[in-house]
């Protein structure tokens, strides 16, 4: 049947022989007769294609070895159109990695090589692009690879809506779970999947998951009680007994898979490749997921613990009233079952060993016999599991489902993905495998619908040139199976339901109904419990014995009032549909064929809304073997899952069709100068421009009626073709928009930067301006200061010659004055003792003339001569230098004179003063301006007539002239100085504010206020400072007071002496008040000395002029610089703190400004 040429290459063929290698690698030699049989081999089957229809062996054995080269180099993916051949490698490819998804990630199927992925793109953007549903069939045999395809899908549909979300997990998750409880290991596949599956994703307007559905078709529940060899019970019973932890196996009684009859009956416990503890963990953690409880966990875990314990029940046969009976034995597992369901042990019991039958009203009891018993505990097990997997499939759903809003804006699509059992052809094949196989049926019935049936419909509706194709069509079959009156479902269901209904009257009423049916097989003879249907993929025999029982699914009321006493919540939660029920009503339940039929019904429904893509899975060995091809059993799966029609007519149908207004709309972008369809006359001969300027006039196209129809690649061509137009349009935008935004965003920044530089340049030429300004302004001032200072200089130099001078000249004078005193007291002397000696002499000469007057007279009268010779000559010389000495005198009298009356000329002082300082700006004259002169200068002041009394000042008296000293002025730099001694935070910087508090530290108050005051006189000597506004004509005289009057006054010798005297007492008592007594004379007399009265100080603070409202010794009217001298020297004099002292450690008052301090004046203003 399944015979077809294989490839092969020839080696040699000149020696009459041909020798020819084959694909399975044997070499032949075949005779020139033989020739016939050896058919060149089409150039696309050398290598094989990726697609099937562009064979050019367009037969099985093109097919067959075209997959089967492409196996062997690993590529198990190939097309056939857009139906995807997937041959199972047994083997982990390195092509499910997420490079590959980003590789098959908004592909067209074609532009890559074949691959799952781009099946599951083209589901994807096709379910975005059309915003229509889509479903992926996914078929083959048993361990063809259609659970593996499911999940790539899956994993890659998850990935690509790229939210990895909860949900997501929660759909990825629900695998695992479903896989434990539904899957088991068969001779054929170590994982099948011993159910049907419908899994329906459900994605956002924005292409996210949002949430899915899982429906389930058909669990095979008898492998729960039953395996064949080799075979192993669903996988969640040994991962169970492997994962559990001692202490829960404890609890519930649990031993080793090998200890339960239900496990073992494959003689197989274990499965290669499979690790049952890891698996055990996995579920478990996928449950948390799906949010399963604990509670929930733990009672699935009992439900199946009670499962193996009521496997191991023995019995055995009674005979009662000789009736066959039997009886379960008494057993630990029997009370651990009983425990475990939370039933009485003794109502187990009896519900496996009797029955109880209600008729006419009346109960009856009737005994099993071992046979029954074992059949009424298995169906009690496979009611309990069949009905535990149902609740945890909507344990599932409830999870990961959310019914879309009733909103009927929102816009929710789906993919869906059917993972289904595929055609089974057994040696005895039961109910279940007419169930699948008619599952099939259906499936084969929507794939042939909607390649064949639709497409050639639609062809002869359009008009279109087209070779018909003859192809298998299984709707006869479907139509007795399920459709027609009387079909088989129907009559078996009707015999289900008739009591007395067994499987012998079941055939016959089949026979007598299909026998003319020539799908239809009736058995041979009437003996023969077995009948034949021709599907559409074989005929397969089915063994009627048992069919009823399986498909009334149903449990006796004796179990069900079992599971109504139980206190198991858990169980009678998954019974609550049987417990809801009456016994009548579950007479009438649905059977399974009736609900398999019904929701298969609903998926057929489904898939027909959906855009349908076809995945074929193809197993390459029964050995589950990599790299091992058996060509029989590959060719019966392409046949029997249609391929080879499909393949031919894809081949020669057009499987892309468009209307033209989709056409233009779509592809109008490829050719310039087409209108949308809207605007479009005539929209034919639109379409027909674009195809012909993109796939050529030559190309295989057809232009229907209202459609066009297209090839494959003629798709993948256009669709390209559209990308690379599209992504030119969207560049050109993307380039205009940014161009657009970007030069708008560059003006502004532009104009911002402009505005930012105008700000800037303006601001910093402000500043650079007010700087140069203020350099200039400091450097006249030091420039005016050192030309001031130099004049001041010159004066000063000029004041101390004249000074020197006129000291000289009063020494010289006193001098003279002296001298002549001492020459004249010497000359008194000299004549007094002359007198007296001529007195003396005299009295001599006149005794010794009154006693010689007689003899010696003559002698006594020369003595006296001689006595007054001596007094000449004593006396003439004095004389002489006496007038010598005045005659000297006379011209430096003169001169003296000449001096004098150079004093006496009325030059005022105060001029003087004004001149030197004159450059400070005069204060005008203001009373009091002339002041007296200062200590040292009053001798230029003195009256000429006074002249004399100047001759006559004691030497004493006389200043010396003052000896210059040549200082170490390095200990005073300014800023040095300042740092060391200057109070607060006072800096060495000039300033031209007056100062709150003095620059050095002064323990005495008056000190203090002195040398605040003296700094804001001199600041108005400098000009720094206005003189006081306010003026206050106070007539008291005082303004005629000298200045140094008025220091005296305060502080002068006179007062202070006198002051002193007065608390001479005090301080003699107690030495350490000396300052107290001090402060209060310096206050006593300030007080007394301020001026200002209140409203003038009101005044002064309402011209906002500045004042120094502790100062009283301040003058408050404007003052001469004389006296602003006087007042500055005077303090200086008078206070010896306020003087520059010797003493390093004390600081005092200095006038002198170094002239580095200029020069740092000067450099810091430029
Ligand atoms: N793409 C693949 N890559 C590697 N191994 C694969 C692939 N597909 C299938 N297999 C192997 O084949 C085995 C059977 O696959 P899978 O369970 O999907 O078959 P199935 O068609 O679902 O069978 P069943 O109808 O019995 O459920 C897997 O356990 C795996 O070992
Ligand atoms: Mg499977």
């Amino acid at each position: 049947e399944f015979d077809v040429p294989l490839g092969a290459v020839v080696k040699l063929c000149n020696s009459g022989q041909i020798h020819v290698l084959d694909d399975e690698g044997n070499e032949h030699w075949l005779s020139s007769l033989n020739a016939t049989n050896i058919k060149p081999m089409h150039p696309t089957s050398v290598h094989g294609v990726a697609d099937m229809i562009c064979l050019g062996d367009l037969n099985e054995a093109g097919i067959l070895r075209n997959l089967l080269i492409r196996y062997r180099e690993h590529l198990i993916y190939t097309y056939t159109g857009s139906i995807l051949v997937a041959v199972n490698p047994y083997q982990l490819l390195p092509i499910y990695t997420a490079d590959h998804i980003r590789l098959y990630t908004r592909k067209k199927v074609g532009e890559m090589p074949p691959h799952i992925f781009a099946i599951a793109d083209n589901c994807y953007f096709s379910m975005r692009r059309s915003a229509k549903d889509q479903c992926c069939v996914i078929s083959g045999e048993s361990g063809a690879g259609k659970t593996e395809s499911t999940k790539l899908i899956l994993q890659f549909l998850a990935s690509i809506s790229g939210q990895h979300s909860w949900i997501e997990k929660q759909v990825l998750e629900a695998t695992p779970i479903l896989e434990a409880f539904g899957n088991a290991k068969t001779i054929r596949n170590d994982n099948s999947s011993r159910f049907g599956k419908y899994i329906d994703i459900h994605f956002n307007i924005r292409g996210a998951i949002e949430g899915a559905r899982i429906e389930q078709y058909l669990l095979e529940k008898s492998r729960v009680c039953r395996q064949t060899q080799d075979e192993r019970n669903y996988h969640i019973f040994y991962c169970m007994l492997q994962g559990m932890s001692p202490d829960m196996k404890k609890k519930l009684y649990l031993g080793n898979a090998v200890d339960y009859d239900y496990l073992t009956m494959g003689n197989c416990v274990v499965c290669d490749g499979r690790d049952d503890l890891k698996e055990y963990s996995n579920i478990l953690s996928a449950m948390k997921v799906l949010m399963f409880t604990d509670t929930e966990s733990w009672e699935i875990s009992k439900l199946l613990a009670a499962i193996l314990h009521i496997g191991n029940l023995r019995f055995e046969a009674r005979m009662h009233d000789n009736m066959d009976a039997c009886m379960v034995l008494c057993s630990v597992n029997l009370t651990t079952a009983a425990a475990l369901l939370e039933v009485d042990p003794e109502e187990v019991m009896s519900c496996l060993t009797s029955r109880t039958l209600v008729t006419r009203g009346e109960t009856v009891s009737t005994l099993l016999n071992v046979e029954q018993g074992l059949d009424v505990r298995d169906a009690f097990i496979k009611g309990i599991y069949g009905r535990l997997f149902v609740w945890i499939v909507d344990k599932i759903n409830a999870a990961i489902y959310k019914p879309p809003p009733s909103d009927c804006k929102y816009m929710q699509t789906s993919i869906g993905l059917l993972d289904i059992f595929g055609f089974e052809n057994f040696v005895i094949n039961s109910f279940e495998q007419l169930c699948i196989n008619f599952a099939n049926e259906n499936l084969q019935q929507f794939f042939v619908h909607h390649v064949f049936k639709l497409e050639q419909e639609e062809y002869n509706l359009e008009g279109i040139r087209w070779q018909h194709i003859e192809f298998t069509d299984n709707q006869d079959a479907l139509d007795m199976i399920a459709i027609k009156p009387m079909n088989i479902i129907s009559l078996i269901d009707e015999e289900s339901r008739f009591p007395k209904g067994t499987d012998v009257t079941m055939l016959n009423k089949l026979n007598s109904q299909h026998k003319l049916n020539p799908i239809y097989i009736p058995p041979k003879h009437s003996r023969e419990t077995v009948f034949g249907i021709q599907h559409f993929a074989g005929t397969v025999y089915y063994e009627t014995a048992g069919f009823l029982e399986k498909n009334r699914d149903g449990l006796h009321g004796d179990i069900i009032q079992l599971i109504y006493t139980s206190s198991n919540k858990f169980i009678k939660q998954i019974f609550q549909t049987d417990l809801a029920m009456g016994a009548e009503t579950r007479k009438r339940s649905p059977t399974l064929s009736g609900q398999f039929k019904r929701s298969l019904d609903l998926l057929m429904k489904t898939l027909g809304a959906c855009q349908p893509f076809f995945v074929r899975c193809i197993k390459p060995n029964e050995f589950k073997k990599p790299m091992l091809f058996e060509r029989v059993l590959c060719i019966r799966q392409l046949c029997y899952s249609g391929m080879m029609e499909t393949i031919r007519i894809r081949h020669t149908g057009y499987p892309i069709r468009y209307t033209f207004a989709e056409f233009v709309d779509r592809y109008r972008v490829l050719v310039p100068d087409v209108k949308p369809a809207f605007k479009q006359g005539n929209m034919k001969v639109a379409c027909q421009c674009i195809l012909e300027t993109i796939v050529g006039r030559g190309e295989d196209w057809q232009m229907g009626k209202t459609k066009i129809f297209l090839k494959d690649h003629h798709d993948v061509r256009l669709e390209m073709e559209r990308d690379t137009a599209i992504t030119c349009k969207v560049i050109l935008i993307q380039k205009a928009v940014r161009g657009l935004r970007d030069r708008s965003r560059f003006l502004q920044i532009r104009d911002s930067v402009i505005l930012i530089q105008k700000i800037w340049k303006g601001h910093h030429c402000r500043k650079n301006y007010r700087t140069m300004q203020m350099g200039f302004l400091r450097l006249q001032a030091v420039y005016r200061s050192r030309k001031v200072y130099r004049s001041y200089s010159a004066a000063r130099r000029s004041i101390m010659v004249l000074q020197a001078w006129s000291r000289g000249l009063l020494v010289r004078q006193a001098f003279r004055h002296r001298l002549r005193a001492v020459i004249t007291v010497q000359a008194h002397a000299r004549g007094m003792l002359t007198r007296r000696l001529c007195q003396r002499l005299k009295t001599e000469e006149k005794e010794r003339l009154l006693l010689a007057e007689d003899v010696w007279w003559p002698r006594e009268a020369v003595v006296v001569q001689q006595a007054w010779e001596d007094d000449e000559q004593l006396t003439g010389p004095c004389a002489m230098q006496e007038e010598e000495a005045r005659e000297e005198a006379c011209p430096k009298k003169g001169v003296l004179l000449q001096g004098k009356s150079v004093q006496q000329d009325p030059v005022s002082d105060s001029d003087v003063v004004d001149e030197v300082f004159g450059f400070l700006g005069s204060n005008g004259t203001f009373p009091g301006q002339e002041g007296q002169a200062p200590t040292g200068f009053e001798d230029l002041e003195r009256d000429p007539g006074k002249a004399e009394q100047v001759e006559e000042v004691d030497m004493a008296r006389v200043l010396p002239l003052p000896v210059a000293e040549e200082e170490d002025l390095s200990e005073y730099k300014f800023a040095k100085f300042a740092a060391t001694y200057f109070q607060g935070s006072a800096t060495p910087c000039h300033t031209r504010r007056p100062l709150k508090l003095p620059l050095l530290l002064h323990e005495d108050e008056g000190d203090q206020m002195a040398a605040l005051a003296i700094w804001i006189t001199i600041l108005r000597f400098m000009g720094d400072l206005p003189e006081p506004k306010i003026h206050t004509v106070v007539s008291d005289g005082s303004e005629k007071i000298p200045v140094m009057t008025k220091i005296y006054e305060t502080l002068g010798k006179r007062t202070y002496k006198h002051e002193l005297k007065a608390l001479q007492g005090a301080e003699e008592v107690n030495g350490h008040r000396r300052n107290t007594a001090r402060h209060k004379l310096v206050s006593l007399t300030l007080k007394r000395k301020s001026k200002i009265t209140v409203e003038v100080r009101a005044n002064t603070v309402k011209h906002g002029l500045p004042t120094a409202p502790e100062n009283s010794m301040l003058e408050e009217r404007p003052t001469s610089n004389l006296e602003k001298l006087h007042f500055i020297i005077g303090n200086g004099i008078l206070r010896p703190a306020l003087r520059p002292s010797k003493d390093k450690s004390r600081p005092g008052f200095c006038f002198y400004q170094p002239l580095e301090y200029y020069d740092s004046l000067y450099s810091s203003s430029q």
